[in-house]
């Protein structure tokens, strides 16, 4: 079992939080949920730092606040869908940490955001055509990753029992 970070990154809906949950109770260690960090520091919600900052403030918020989280040691990072997109923070991750993509289909993924209202990127119209284009440019970003696991299917607790088979096969 690495003694690293282990980051989660994937899509939204793809079960980061609630898997990082379940994953940080099995290890005994910390569960850093980065966006609940971002809000905790900007006293904002994401959506008032989007609406009021924009998106780039937003993007050079999370990446302060992940290279922060990374120098703490073993912890279960859940990150935001599109920490990903910056390349700093994918070098960071990687070099770092363990780093674990969920993935899920498009009409999972869909089913899944159904109703929520937290999500800038999610809001408005169009919301599905948006959502797949994002998944399809953000491939690339995501599989930048250690291991790759797919959650359409799966209960949370099947997720991170297959993470933990894989992290007890690496070195220290
Ligand atoms: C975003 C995903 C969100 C949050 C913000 C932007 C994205 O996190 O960081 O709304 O760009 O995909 P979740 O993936 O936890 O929903």
């Amino acid at each position: 079992m690495p003694d690293r970070p282990l980051i989660l990154t994937g899509f939204m809906g793809s079960g980061k939080s609630s898997v990082g949950r379940v994953l940080a109770e099995s290890i005994g260690c910390a569960l850093i949920d980065l966006d609940a960090l971002i809000v905790a520091e900007a006293g904002k919600s994401i959506n008032e730092i989007f609406a009021e900052k924009g998106e780039a403030a937003f993007r050079t918020i999370e990446s302060q606040c992940l290279e922060r989280v990374l120098q703490g040691g073993i912890a279960v990072i859940a990150c935001g869908g599109g920490v990903v997109i910056a390349e700093s923070n994918r070098r960071m991750m990687r070099g770092q940490g363990v780093v674990i993509n969920l993935t899920a289909s498009l009409p999972v993924i869909l089913a899944r955001l159904e109703g929520v209202s937290d999500r800038p990127l999610y809001a408005g119209k169009d919301a599905a055509n948006r959502v797949s284009a994002l998944m399809e440019g953000r491939e690339q970003f995501y599989a930048d990753a250690d291991i790759r696991i797919d959650t359409d299917n799966k209960s949370v607790e099947d997720v991170a029992a297959e993470i933990l088979r894989f992290l007890k096969g690496l070195p220290n």
